[in-house]
């Protein structure tokens, strides 16, 4: 099973390039799209919520990704200390978030 998951990503990835040729970049979201999947990333709620780069890292995931995942938001660590008390804040905000509510 994990061969087959290795062979199909080599194989992506020499569709693409032969596609698009070596010269230009991978579009990954696009090709993505074509295949009927959607590409997603991680990321760092601060990053999004305190607008980092002045926008450009938001804009670099709006337009390269179209799922997002918190990284360390959502894990006991980060929204249950103390001991019962828990703090959905960076998550909450996330949920309520657009790319045009960002930064
Ligand atoms: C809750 O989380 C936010 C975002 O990480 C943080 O700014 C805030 O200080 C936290 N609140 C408490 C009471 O710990």
């Amino acid at each position: 099973m994990k061969d087959k998951k290795i062979v199909l990503l080599v194989l992506f990835a020499l569709s693409n390039l032969s596609v698009h040729g070596a010269q230009d970049p991978i579009e990954l979201k696009v090709s993505a799209a074509k295949r009927g999947l959607l590409l997603g990333s991680i990321t760092l709620v601060k990053h999004l919520r305190f607008n980092v780069d002045k926008g450009q890292y938001i804009s670099n995931l709006v337009n390269n990704y179209d799922v997002v995942v918190p990284d360390v938001e959502m894990k006991p660590g980060h929204i249950w200390r103390p001991r019962n008390i828990y703090n959905f804040t960076d998550v909450d905000w996330l949920l309520g978030a657009t790319p045009d509510t960002m930064g």
